[in-house]
């Protein structure tokens, strides 16, 4: 059955002065979450935000609060981030053991919080293996984590269908969500080869219009999905 793309803007590229007002104009537009990208300046060169920010949007937000953990020793934070209101929580596969990644998947999924795992372009499929029956969304990321307003890799689109694949010969059906360069011309790409969640950062909120960019991009993203949908039909 056809779903529409869900569209999950970074507020990393939001303009952090007026983030409440920018908070309420992609809420109206129709966005399905706010993603938040949390960095340590350790697991990756930057430095962003993290508890206290999700705290304050938590009781303010009216759609999903999406946190990105790009954080050294993500275990160690990971109730706070429950404690402060995320609505999700992505923890990379490269920050932690694969033991020690189970182990903070599930106390995420205890506490009633959506729990997803991620990884970044140069790390194989097969590191999701260990997972991907329990989380709930799988994040790849189609840039370097670090950075808003980076070009897409190219090929990122073929690793999401693989990912795809994967998933469909474990029998499970955990949310793709592709993070990094999203926009007019990639959205179709990737969702095209399965995505169902596209972070976007600087083609939202560097928009002349973000409210039209969200449009725009649900619209191209959500033609491909049909097309690829009636495709796979035909052939069955
Ligand atoms: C990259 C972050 C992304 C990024 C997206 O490390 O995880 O969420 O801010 O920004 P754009 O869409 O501008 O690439
Ligand atoms: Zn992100």
């Amino acid at each position: 059955m056809f779903q529409p793309v869900k569209i999950a803007p970074s507020i990393l590229s939001a303009d952090l002065m007026a983030l409440k007002a920018d908070v309420d104009l992609i809420t109206e537009a129709g966005a399905d979450y706010i993603h938040v990208d949390v960095m340590d300046g350790h697991f990756v060169p930057n430095l962003t935000m993290g508890i206290p920010v999700v705290k304050q949007l938590a009781p303010y937000a009216r759609i999903p609060l999406d946190v990105h953990l790009m954080i050294a020793n993500p275990e160690k934070q990971v109730p706070w981030f429950i404690e402060a209101g995320a609505d999700s929580i992505t923890v990379h596969t490269e920050a932690v053991s694969v033991p020690q990644l189970v182990k903070t998947l599930e106390e995420i999924r205890a506490s009633g919080v959506k729990c997803a795992v991620s990884i970044k372009p140069g790390t194989d499929i097969e590191a999701l293996a260990p997972v991907v029956e329990m989380v709930d969304m799988i994040l790849v990321m189609s840039v370097e984590p670090g950075f808003s307003g980076q070009s897409f890799i190219a090929g990122s689109d073929a690793k999401v269908a693989a990912v795809v694949q994967m998933c469909r010969a474990m029998g499970c059906a955990p949310l793709i969500q592709v993070d990094g360069g999203i926009g007019l011309r990639t959205a179709p790409l990737v969702a095209q080869a399965g995505a169902d969640v596209l972070v976007c950062g600087n083609a939202v909120f560097k928009a002349d219009d973000p409210a039209a960019a969200i449009r725009d991009i649900r619209r191209v993203a959500d033609e491909a999905r049909l097309e690829a949908l009636s495709a796979e039909g035909a052939q069955e």
